[in-house]
This record gives C-alpha cells, sequence and structure tokens, in this order.
C-alpha cells in the first residue's frame, strides 16, 4: 500500500521547518552580515559561506521546543600578529560592543553564536583564507589557539551532488526524516554533520536515474542501489 500524500504531509507538517521561520533566520542573517561589514573587527571580509542544515536544506524543526541554527562562514584574509583565537575572540568583542547584539552574543570555541527568541540561532565562524598558501581555507580554534583545515565549499558541493544523484530530492528528505527520528526516540546520538555524511556516502553515482520501480521490474530484480551494494559486499 502507498501512503504518497500522508507521507508527504508528515514531512511537510512534523519534520520540515515551516517557511516562517526560515524566513525569520534568513531575515536575521543579512542584518548579520550587514553588520559584521561595517563593525570594528578589523579582518577584511572576502564573503559569506552558508554552511550547515540551513544551507543543506537538511534543517528540521525542532522536537520539543529544541533550538534550530542557521550557520554562517566569514570569508576573511589573514592579519599580520593575528593568530587563531584573536580572529574569534575579536569578532565576539565586535557582537558584545553592540547595542543591537550584545545581549545576544556568546562565544564558543569556533564561532560566536547569536540567540533570538524561540530558540533561533545563528552562529558566525570566521574562515581565514590563504594564510598557509595561496587558497587555503582555514577555521579557527579559539580555545587551542589553533587554525585548522577545512573545506566548507566542497562539502557543500558534495552535498548538492549527492541530493542531484539521489533524484526527487530524496537525499536531503532521507536526512531529515533520520534527525527526525533521532531527536524524537532518544535512543541513539550522532552529530547532524555526521549523520549527514554517513548518509551521503550511501550514495553512488551510479544511483541516479535509478527508482524502486527499477529492481522490481527488472530480470534479476537486483537493480537497486542498496541491494547491489549488498550482492557486491557478498553481503
Ligand atoms: N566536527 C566538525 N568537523 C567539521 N565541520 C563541522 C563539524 N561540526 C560542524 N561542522 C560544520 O558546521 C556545520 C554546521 O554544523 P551543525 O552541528 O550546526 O550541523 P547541521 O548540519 O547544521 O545540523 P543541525 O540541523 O543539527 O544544526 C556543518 O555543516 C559543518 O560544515
Ligand atoms: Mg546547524
Amino acid at each position: 500500500m502507498k501512503l504518497v500524500s500522508q507521507f508527504t504531509s508528515f514531512l511537510k507538517d512534523t519534520v520540515n521547518l515551516n517557511q516562517t521561520r526560515i524566513d525569520l533566520l534568513e531575515s536575521n542573517v543579512e542584518a548579520i552580515r550587514n553588520f559584521i561589514r561595517q563593525c570594528e573587527w578589523s579582518p577584511r571580509v572576502r564573503g559569506f559561506e552558508e554552511q550547515g542544515s540551513w544551507a543543506h536544506d537538511t534543517i528540521i524543526k525542532p522536537v520539543d521546543g529544541g533550538e534550530f541554527d542557521a550557520d554562517l562562514l566569514v570569508v576573511v584574509d589573514p592579519v599580520d600578529g593575528w593568530s587563531a583565537k584573536d580572529y574569534v575572540a575579536k569578532l565576539g568583542k565586535a557582537f558584545a560592543d553592540s547595542s543591537v547584539y550584545g545581549s545576544k552574543a556568546k562565544t564558543w570555541d569556533y564561532c560566536v553564536t547569536i540567540t533570538y527568541p524561540g530558540e533561533r540561532k545563528v552562529d558566525i565562524a570566521p574562515l581565514v583564507r590563504s594564510r598557509k598558501y595561496d587558497g587555503s581555507l582555514e577555521v579557527c580554534n579559539r580555545a587551542a589557539d589553533r587554525f585548522d583545515a577545512s573545506e566548507p565549499v566542497e562539502f557543500t558541493a558534495w552535498l548538492r551532488e549527492r541530493n542531484a544523484l539521489s533524484g526527487s530530492n530524496s537525499f536531503r528528505k532521507v536526512t531529515r526524516l533520520m534527525k527526525y527520528l533521532r531527536d524524537i526516540k532518544t535512543t541513539f546520538t550522532c552529530p547532524s554533520v555526521l549523520l549527514t555524511t554517513l548518509l551521503g556516502m550511501q550514495i553512488y553515482w551510479y544511483d541516479k536515474g535509478l527508482c524502486c520501480k527499477d529492481w522490481r521490474q527488472s530480470e534479476v530484480g537486483c537493480r537497486s542501489a542498496p541491494i547491489r551494494r549488498l550482492l557486491r559486499n557478498g553481503g
């Protein structure tokens, strides 16, 4: 029995974050970008990169009034004489000193978090470009005062590619469902970034264009990707 419309409603009404809250997040992010461009923080800002579930369209409605967030990277040139902790700590100070954000800002190891009413948050992390070599990208660990290599642009591109291969936005829908299961059942924990990556790793280039009908109709009945994988791996 197919329950396509019920399933669509379940995703829409229970799992997905509603559009009003996404719109609010987006207007908060826009205001934060404008603030960063004109505040006292020294680094030259080269642009912004959207990250995390908000950017990857894997964000879900928080279960039991939990929080949800947008993750924003601010791409900057290196500053002479600054170590890793300076980028985060001084960005935190710029927000803390502001009349608009002072009471909403908290500085963590890698980012500054702005918290709005309704458990809505925006995380802003400095991403230093071309410090180690031309084109290198590094996030900054304030506690350890250490730069960490990062590939956020490639990661986003990889997730988009997985989603395109999966067809019908399936990768994003499955990721949202798995995150919902994790949060509603509370029988297992897994950081979202890891869960999303593990799911993305189950999708291969040869999954493109396949759907469940393919294996049912094929002579050998084994053309669906998971079944082919089981056979290939001897499982
Ligand atoms: N341990 C990590 N290593 C590398 N990158 C990380 C790590 N943790 C977070 N990130 C980066 O920060 C982004 C946001 O992480 P976050 O924990 O908010 O997950 P998310 O995918 O946004 O899910 P959620 O909906 O739970 O917020 C990730 O997409 C990833 O780019
Ligand atoms: Mg997030």
